[in-house]
């Protein structure tokens, strides 16, 4: 069924486990998601992004989310704008039928990250939806070699209780060490588990979401690597840390470029295997597999989403 994040997030504070956001660009994507959330029978969150909406087309994207909440009546769906850029965009998702947005104001000030929040938050409240906000920096912290410099990126505690109860967002998502693609850390992996725990502290009701999430699986980009391709160095969250978060007052784990290397390890090795191989089916449904795997592993063993559909 399709759903808001809201009854979602409130089972998963009360249960202590986390349910994954997914990003979707297209039909295997989505369907190798869908199918794991079945399997598992674990909610899910398919979320996309304005580039995906760019790029796949927003009517293709909703008929092909209500195809999977047709095809799986039981299991919780929420469809979800991630890092909507403006209110324009938030809207036109809201509009469309998307259960849940994001307004990322991260790049602003304080006041104008508030201000922006505030207008999603009113549209989207009249018709139903929930709005996640953003408070901290993502990207480049681990690029940060003054210590003080990359403190200043981190979620201010205080400035996050107060971000919460003026702009009314639903959930929050903040900055904790994590950052966004395949490359994470330089040295070791390091998440503030100290600055959730105060967060938590002081906006105890508030679900939080952790972006930049992806395990970054080695197994997935060994194989990308052996077949062909050139991904040297990359490092993400190692699945331990999730998992802590998962069970500390993590809501929402977000997670594209697992995704991304499990299609392009499974398309990577149908090829070098089958050089005579052109037809799209083919290499497209070992992708489709591999990503179904990849977000099972995840709900199972990570999560801890399966069974709480
Ligand atoms: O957080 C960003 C997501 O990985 C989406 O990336 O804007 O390239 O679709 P994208
Ligand atoms: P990853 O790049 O770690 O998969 O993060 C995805 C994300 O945060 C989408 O909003
Ligand atoms: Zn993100």
């Amino acid at each position: 069924m399709l759903v808001t994040t809201q009854e979602m997030f409130e089972k998963s504070m009360k249960e202590k486990f986390a349910i994954g956001a997914f990003n979707v660009n297209d039909m295997e994507i989505m369907q190798g998601i869908v199918d794991a959330a079945a399997v598992t029978n674990s909610p899910v969150i398919l979320q996309a992004s304005s580039s995906a909406i760019k790029y796949a087309k927003i009517g293709y994207l909703m008929k092909m989310v209500e195809a999977a909440v047709e095809e799986h009546p039981n299991i919780p769906i929420a469809m979800h704008l991630d890092h909507g850029p403006d209110f324009e965009t938030a809207k036109m998702c809201i509009d469309h039928g998307f259960t849940s947005v994001m307004i990322d104001g991260s790049k602003y000030d304080f006041e104008e990250n508030i201000a922006l929040t505030k207008q999603v938050v009113e549209y989207a409240h009249s018709k139903g939806v929930v709005v996640e906000a953003e408070l901290g920096k993502l990207a480049g912290i681990e690029d940060e070699v003054n210590v003080a410099a990359s403190d200043a990126m981190y979620t201010d505690p205080a400035q996050a209780e107060e971000f919460v109860k003026r702009t009314g967002c639903d959930s929050l998502a903040i900055a904790i060490g994590t950052s966004h693609g395949a490359y994470k850390f330089k040295g070791e992996a390091k998440l503030r588990f100290d600055i959730l725990q105060e967060i938590k502290n002081r906006i105890p009701a508030t679900p939080i979401v952790l972006h930049g999430a992806s395990t970054v699986i080695p197994s997935l980009v060994e194989m990308c690597n052996q077949y062909g391709g050139d991904i040297p160095g990359a490092k993400g969250v190692p699945d331990e840390m999730l998992h802590q978060a998962s069970i500390s007052g993590v809501s929402k784990i977000n997670v594209d470029t697992d995704l991304r290397l499990a299609m392009t390890a499974g398309i990577r090795k149908t090829f070098a295997e089958n050089p005579n191989a052109f037809d799209p089916r083919k290499y497209l449904g070992v992708a489709r597999e591999l990503i179904q795997e990849t977000v099972k592993h995840k709900m199972t063993n990570v999560f801890g989403s399966a069974g709480k559909a």
